[in-house]
């Protein structure tokens, strides 16, 4: 870290104020580079040991420089140091220029172009949401798929059962009871190809074609997809940075139309990063069973919350049963082995038949292996260690946007996952900005593909799922240039 390596020069003799020296010995090692957007400072008693002045002292600097928004504290963590020059970052705000009403899902072919991007192997990866890439447990799984494999022997090249590995129902409930204390039956648990199947089979089970289904926006854009190919039409719900779906126009769009299931990633929104607080989910889903509606959760972050809380899925707080739950180990570990679930719920019979006629089963072999990966501890240790390394790209990713992007431009603050929202100056259309990032190799995802009627135009969402580099810093501070000059300045 580059805090390891700062210079430390303190002149007791000079008539300048102690505290004001570490104050500028900070500022002059965050101008040069060698601190670095994200760096945790040293704490306040080894700073002190380390250029032999009082903690109170090491404390005042500290303050000062929290109020001059060069560092920022963290409860229980410490001072970090925050972008250069950075414009105080305002979070964007919901935007309801359109009237919202049911519409089929639009932008196809600009996904189709978002996805040839995400693919190309020397491109930059800023636009897919990839969490777990950002430091891979790629050895610790393939050791543990080795131990499969030696155990299993011809049985790991198998079928698996319909609903999933029995053992790895088992871990997953186990996890649901020890992290958030809720008690789920391994055998209402679907496992399968990854939360996209489970989407689907939730959808499928629970609406038809030319079904209402209401979204948060802005949202997912493979949820988008899903609805569209269903014949399904989505309708947008506001949804606020800070709290998530505004549960006051939620009420509004279900007087207003004939809503049949909401589909919402109340835990960690996707491109938000978002996550509702707990009274407020308890409230949807009052609202969600006083209407007798279905609520289906996307619920693929909900272990990736940068502080490690857990919240519990909006299935915990529901008595009717009309609540389903989508999860998935893509984000978390492995998206290559499509490995998801669907707490199935009442629709359990309904969803094992509609697995067993898409898909037959999921992957053996990776269910073995997770199973084994879940069961060691190592997933639970691996996500502790992911954890902070999200953060930080967070912070540094944000920092970098601050410092580069034009005046204007807004940017989420991300509680856990992977991706930044960033609203950029209004004339600014991000459809441009992906053409001419492409052409420079480096994929972002435009915000048009996350409303069904092309809503945020002069949107993108940012991933910081990877191994920080200097490519990756270079290319945000590229796209920084790039809006700039589109926006004309
Ligand atoms: C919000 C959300 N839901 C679902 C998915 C799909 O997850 P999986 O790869 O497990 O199918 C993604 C992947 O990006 C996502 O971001």
């Amino acid at each position: 870290m580059g805090c390891e390596q700062f210079m430390l020069a303190i002149d007791k003799s000079a008539d300048d104020f102690l505290y004001r020296q570490v104050i500028d010995l900070i500022t002059e090692n965050i101008d040069s580079g060698t601190l670095r957007p994200g760096d945790r400072l040293p704490s306040l008693r080894r700073m002190s040991k380390r250029i032999d002045v009082s903690i109170p002292t090491v404390r005042q600097a500290y303050i000062e420089l929290e109020r001059q928004r060069r560092v920022e504290s963290r409860p229980q963590s410490g001072f970090y140091v925050r972008g250069l020059n950075a414009n105080e970052l305002v979070r964007p705000a919901p935007r309801f220029r359109q009237s919202n009403k049911p519409v089929p899902v639009a932008n196809r072919s600009l996904m189709d172009r978002v996805y040839e991007g995400l693919h190309q192997p020397d491109f930059v990866p800023l636009g897919i949401a990839n969490p777990c890439m950002a430091k891979p447990a790629a050895k610790a799984l393939h050791r543990a798929m080795k131990r499969v494999m030696a155990r299993a022997e011809e049985r790991s090249i198998g079928y698996a059962p319909s609903m999933g590995e029995p053992g790895l129902r088992r871990q997953i409930a186990f996890r649901y009871l020890d992290t958030i204390g809720s008690n789920v039956e391994p055998d209402n648990i679907c496992i399968t190809n990854g939360a996209q199947e489970a989407l689907l089979l939730a959808l499928q089970a629970v609406a038809s074609k030319g079904d209402v289904i209401a979204v948060e926006s802005p949202t997912y854009h493979g949820l988008l997809e899903l609805i569209g190919s269903l014949g399904m039409l989505a309708i947008e719900v506001e949804t606020c940075p800070e709290e998530g779906v505004t549960l006051s126009a939620l009420r509004k769009t279900l007087d207003a139309h004939p809503v049949k299931v909401c589909l919402f990633s109340t835990t960690l929104n996707n491109p938000l990063g978002v996550s509702m607080p707990d009274d407020m989910r308890q409230e949807l889903v009052n609202i969600i069973d006083e209407r007798e509606l279905v609520l289906i959760e996307d619920d693929v972050y909900g272990d990736l919350l940068f502080d490690g809380h857990r919240p519990k899925p909006a299935e915990m707080y529901s008595r009717s049963g009309n609540v389903l739950t989508c999860g998935s180990f893509s984000k978390t570990a492995a998206p290559g082995y499509r490995i998801g679930w669907l707490l199935a719920g009442r629709y359990r019979d309904a969803i094992m038949r509609l697995k067993r006629s898409y898909s037959c089963s999921s992957g053996l072999l990776q269910q073995l292996t997770l199973t084994e990966f879940l069961a060691s501890g190592t997933y639970d240790r691996y996500l502790k260690t992911l954890r902070p390394v999200l953060q930080q790209n967070a912070q540094r990713t944000r920092a970098l946007v601050a410092q580069h992007f034009p005046e204007g431009t807004r940017t989420s603050k991300p509680v856990g996952g992977a991706v930044l929202w960033i609203e950029l100056p209004g004339n600014v259309n991000s459809a441009h900005l992906f053409d001419e990032a492409i052409n420079k190799g480096i994929s972002i995802a435009p915000g048009l593909i996350f409303s069904p009627c092309a809503r945020y135009e002069n949107f993108m969402r940012l991933s910081f799922g990877h191994p920080w580099s200097e490519e990756i810093e270079q290319s945000i501070v590229w796209l920084g240039r790039k809006v700039q000059e589109l926006a004309g300045r």
